[in-house]
């Protein structure tokens, strides 16, 4: 199975001219890497007019945030209605940024379910901000899982991909361990497994947080993932080229 790869590009560039050459970068090295899928989440300014010039099939576009109502009076906010339309099949939703900006479960609840009655994929981010001796994580993991899940129909449970992205990996110099990825992906596949029932099997799951082409390898065969969600590796055409390229030699 292929790989799955988003980039998220987070307020970055601060130009289209900018963000014309980061994507021409990123649509090289993706048609070198043939066992990835690469979805990129651009600031939602740039996308439509990104996924305009794109002729290829390997990308997708996402959003990296969006409003669970369709429209409204909600000033400065996107609808996944409205990203739907700019072309974005993937929709990040509770990015443990946004979290921490106040979107509450309850919000993410909403979009993840919205997000699917549009047939958009929602790519719902889970995690703590830090680690405790207690294990308190896999406590806030599976409120955070339960939250997400609350209003997905049955049938729709294995089209959420699940990222764990703990905060305290995010923007680091390091990854956490591989080992500890593989406990966490088994916690949260039994807890969907749990909650939803056995469509659960089908979700797949990503690790997002400092990931570059130095930890990828290992991740991806010992971490139980299918993939990453990804910074700033996603948003420098070298570091992007060497990510892709651990990728396709771990695969
Ligand atoms: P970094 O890869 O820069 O640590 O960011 C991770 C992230 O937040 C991706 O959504």
């Amino acid at each position: 199975m292929k790989s799955i790869v988003v980039g998220n590009w987070k307020m970055n560039p601060a130009t289209m001219r900018e963000a014309k050459t980061l994507f021409e970068a990123t649509r090289k090295a993706a048609e070198r890497a043939k066992n990835v899928n690469l979805i990129v989440a651009p600031p939602a300014i740039f996308l439509r007019e990104l996924k305009q010039r794109y002729k290829g099939s390997r990308i997708s576009f996402a959003l990296q945030n969006a409003h669970f109502e369709m429209g409204g009076a909600y000033t400065g906010e996107i609808s996944l209605a409205q990203g739907d339309d700019s072309g974005a099949s993937h929709v990040i939703i509770g990015h443990a940024e946004r979290r921490g900006m106040g979107e509450t479960d309850n919000d993410i609840r909403k979009k993840v379910a919205a997000a699917l009655a549009l047939k958009m994929t929602p790519i719902l981010c889970v995690g703590e901000k830090e680690r405790t001796q207690n294990a308190e994580h896999f406590k806030l993991v599976r409120e955070q899982l339960q939250a997400g899940f609350a209003d997905v129909p049955v049938s729709q449970v294995g089209r959420v991909i699940v990222t764990y992205e703990p905060l305290w990996t995010i923007g680091k110099e390091k990854t956490m361990s591989p080992r500890d990825m593989h406990e966490m992906a088994i916690f949260i596949r039994k807890t969907v497994v749990d909650l939803r029932g056995e469509g659960g099997m089908k979700v797949k799951i990503l690790y997002g947080g400092s990931v570059d082409g130095t930890n990828a390898g290992a991740m991806l065969t010992q971490g139980d993932v299918c993939g990453f969600l990804v910074g700033r590796a996603s948003s420098n055409a070298l570091q992007l080229s060497a990510l892709l390229q651990a990728i396709e030699n771990a695969s």
